[in-house]
């Protein structure tokens, strides 16, 4: 079966032009399709923005990044965002829901893109809603929800458009341990469903849990815990 997702040799460097520094530095990376991946690392080490490279909101620098069977590094800004919105779903670090639109609509959004009809859009919208447990909610706006419930319906609007890949950056970040528990099953449970990969960003060992395998992002290198304790940078 192909590849999810295949790194080779990635560089990536802020302040290209004067002084550059090498968040990323000949990274290597293979998700197979499924494969639940989580990804620790200090803070500053570079996870988001891989994330963001493999999402393809970040131009490919140096290196091959093969995403489902895409090169990255030959496609137009244009063409990225087009595998985005149609193969990946991305939770960003902050929950990044649109404050104009109410929740249904913010949940729609990636299919509303795709064109899909009024009536495909509510059809796909409710079995969603109640998975995440917001049944009611649907007209109301981001601002009224709690941080657990935006969180809820920022995976929702993820997999609306059932992606081969879930980005996820942090998604329980920003919630107390027991909500965290509670998105991390949705989520893990809505990926398995779906048969997606997920790519999971996060700064708790017990979130990395849910995780077939756990990568430490480390001097813009992703080692695995063995390799990560046997250089003494297991501290993130
Ligand atoms: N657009 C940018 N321009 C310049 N520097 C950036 C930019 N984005 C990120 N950086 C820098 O690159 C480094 C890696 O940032 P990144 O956001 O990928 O880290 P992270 O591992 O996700 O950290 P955290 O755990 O705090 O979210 C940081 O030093 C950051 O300041
Ligand atoms: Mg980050």
């Amino acid at each position: 079966m192909s590849d999810a997702v295949s790194i080779s040799g990635l560089s990536h460097a802020y302040n290209r032009s004067s002084k550059p520094r090498f968040i990323v530095d000949n990274l290597s990376l293979d998700v197979s399709m499924g494969d639940i991946v989580a990804i620790v690392g200090r803070s500053g080490s570079g996870k988001s923005t891989l994330l963001n490279i493999i999402g393809g909101l970040e131009p490919v620098q140096s290196g091959k990044v093969r995403v489902l069977n895409n090169t990255l590094n030959h496609m137009s800004d244009t063409d990225r965002t087009a595998l985005r919105r149609s193969d990946i779903g991305f939770i960003y670090q902050a929950f990044n829901l649109i404050p104009t639109l109410n929740v249904a609509d913010n949940i729609t959004l990636p299919l509303a893109l795709a064109g899909h009809t009024t009536r495909s859009r509510t059809e796909a919208l409710k079995p969603l809603l109640n998975a995440i447990g917001l049944e009611d909610r649907g007209d109301d706006y981001p601002d009224v929800l709690s941080g657990g419930e935006q969180q809820r319906v920022a995976i929702a609007r993820a997999l609306i458009h059932k992606p081969a890949i879930v980005l996820a950056d942090e998604p329980t970040g920003n919630l107390d341990a027991q909500s965290g528990r509670n998105i991390l099953s949705l989520l893990d449970a809505l990926v398995k469903e779906q048969r997606s990969s997920l790519l999971l960003v996060t700064h708790s060992l017990e979130v990395a849990q849910v995780a077939d395998r756990i990568l430490v992002m480390s001097n813009g290198k992703l080692l695995t815990a063995e390799e990560s304790q046997l250089n003494g940078s297991l501290a993130w």
